[in-house]
């Protein structure tokens, strides 16, 4: 473990100070990292304020992550002496990733994922740090503290961890297969899906007790992972599972906003092996999922339900078809649709509102978009036809309502 540790930094040293960059002689070393820095989805947080993800721009920081506290800004994590991680050690760089602590002994905001890193094992972040010091370093500067007081305060962390954060390696089950252990790796760990797919408490922790069981998100809905037949992945096959992961989008469903990211910079990079291991996983969980709420569609004579009818035939059955079936692969499926049938409504409104286009993927290149509806919908005829799509096919859900249309509408104003 030692030996290619040493190299790896040795390398690493060579590699910062030379502009050419020749082949690194821990070449294994730096490629696991490469992947595992896919696997972690690094690149959709770190990268530049400018969108550019290209080499280095994927790690120079400064882009904000949303949180309901306020604006968290991502660090430069290329080897910049001054204003990267060029001065850290391979150790400082674990324990940052491990238990979210920088070098200085200043604790780390959960929006950076430590709580899944940790799950990591020791060679697993010295992959990655050996890759990180194989980029070009770049300077960049970005303000590390955003956010409002007392959470400014980063010893506020202290309470935080010691109360949601319990660090720790990842532990084979030994009953499991080795592909169901592998997808709870990457799950649990570099892929942090609960992050987005778990509630969270009042203070952002995940609720355990909801593991999976979706929530808001960021101005989205991240939806429901969990068996349930209606709102989670209950009725997909894992072939399903790897499609949607691999291409953004199956014959059920399409990848939008934090999903479609997910999608461009990881999991369309991922092994087919390892997509089955995560659906594997997501299939059979290592403990009983949370109930959703039963629910019944709302009679289809109800007033908001008729209007809503009238909308969608006008604007929306062109492309998702009268029945709400869609074509596969194109215009998804609205009947019988996981995320038409969230608890709550924020992705519907804001697809329908500000329209919306595929995930990028390489296994799946035209990318078909959907129209913005804001400027021709006021909020009733927006809420209406939401709660149309809702409740009409078989689908129930509860209805949305005009503030709620109004709400999104406010958000969205104050993101591009
Ligand atoms: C969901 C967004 C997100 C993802 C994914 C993410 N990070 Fe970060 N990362 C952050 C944020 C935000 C911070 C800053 C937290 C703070 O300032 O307290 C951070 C901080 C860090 C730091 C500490 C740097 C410093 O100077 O304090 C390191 C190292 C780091 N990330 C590495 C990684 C690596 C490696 C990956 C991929 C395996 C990764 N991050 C994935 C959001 C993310
Ligand atoms: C940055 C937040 C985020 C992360 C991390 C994330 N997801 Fe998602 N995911 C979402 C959101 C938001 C949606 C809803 C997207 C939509 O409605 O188009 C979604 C949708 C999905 C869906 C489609 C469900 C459906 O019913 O249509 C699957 C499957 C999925 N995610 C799996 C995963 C897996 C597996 C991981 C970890 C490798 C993961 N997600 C990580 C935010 C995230
Ligand atoms: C011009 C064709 C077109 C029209 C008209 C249209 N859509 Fe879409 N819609 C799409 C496409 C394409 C997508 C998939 C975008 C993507 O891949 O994320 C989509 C996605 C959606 C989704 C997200 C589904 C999912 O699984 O993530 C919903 C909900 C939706 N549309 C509802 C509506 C409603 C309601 C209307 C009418 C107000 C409407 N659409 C009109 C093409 C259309």
């Amino acid at each position: 473990m030692r030996a290619p540790l040493l190299a790896a930094l040795a390398a690493a040293a060579l590699l910062a100070t030379a502009p050419a960059r020749a082949a690194p002689d821990n070449f294994d070393q730096v490629e696991r990292g490469r992947y595992l820095v896919t696997l972690g989805d690094c690149v959709a947080c770190h990268m530049s304020t400018s969108g550019n993800h290209q080499g280095s721009q994927g790690f120079v920081g400064g882009r904000p992550i949303e949180t309901p506290f306020g604006n968290i800004v991502t660090p430069n994590i290329t080897p910049d002496r001054a204003t990267g991680i060029g001065t850290w050690s391979a150790d400082s760089f674990y324990r940052a990733m491990h238990e979210g602590i920088r070098p200085n002994g200043a604790r780390l905001y959960p929006a950076f994922p430590y709580n899944y890193f940790t799950r990591m094992p020791r060679e697993d972040t010295d992959a990655i740090f050996a890759y990180l010091n194989t980029l070009e370093p770049v300077s960049n500067a970005v303000d590390r503290n955003s956010l409002p007081f007392p959470l400014n305060i980063r010893a506020s962390m202290l309470a935080w961890n010691a109360l949601f954060f319990e660090p720790g390696e990842f532990r084979p089950d030994p009953n499991r297969s080795a592909e169901w252990n592998r997808g709870a790796y990457l799950v649990e760990g570099p892929g942090h899906c609960g992050a987005c797919h778990t509630p969270k408490n009042l203070a952002g922790a995940d609720r355990d007790s909801r593991r999976f069981a979706g929530g808001p998100l960021q101005g989205w809905f991240a939806t429901n992972l969990t068996g349930d037949e209606r709102t989670g992945l209950g009725a997909w096959s894992a072939d399903e599972i790897v499609e949607y992961l691999q291409k953004g989008r199956n014959a059920r469903s399409a990848a939008s906003g934090p999903m479609a990211e997910v999608v461009e910079y990881s999991t369309s990079a991922m092994t087919e092996p390892d997509l089955r291991a995560i659906a594997a996983y997501l299939k059979a969980p290592p403990t009983a999922a949370p109930v959703a709420p039963a629910r019944t569609a709302l009679a289809a004579d109800n007033p908001q339900m008729r209007t809503g009818e009238a909308i969608y035939v006008d604007r929306c059955g062109a492309c998702h078809t009268r029945s709400g079936e869609g074509v596969a692969r194109m215009f998804p499926r609205l009947a019988g649709s996981q995320v038409v049938q969230q608890e709550g409504s924020e992705t519907l409104l804001r697809v329908v509102l500000q329209g919306v286009r595929a995930a990028y993927s390489p296994h799946a290149p035209t990318s078909p978009a959907m129209p913005a509806f804001g400027w021709r919908l006021n909020d009733d005829e927006t809420a209406a036809v939401t709660t149309y799509i809702r409740n009409a096919w078989g689908n129930a859900a509860p209805p949305v309502s005009a503030a709620d249309a109004a709400r999104m509408r406010d958000t969205l104003r104050d993101r591009p």
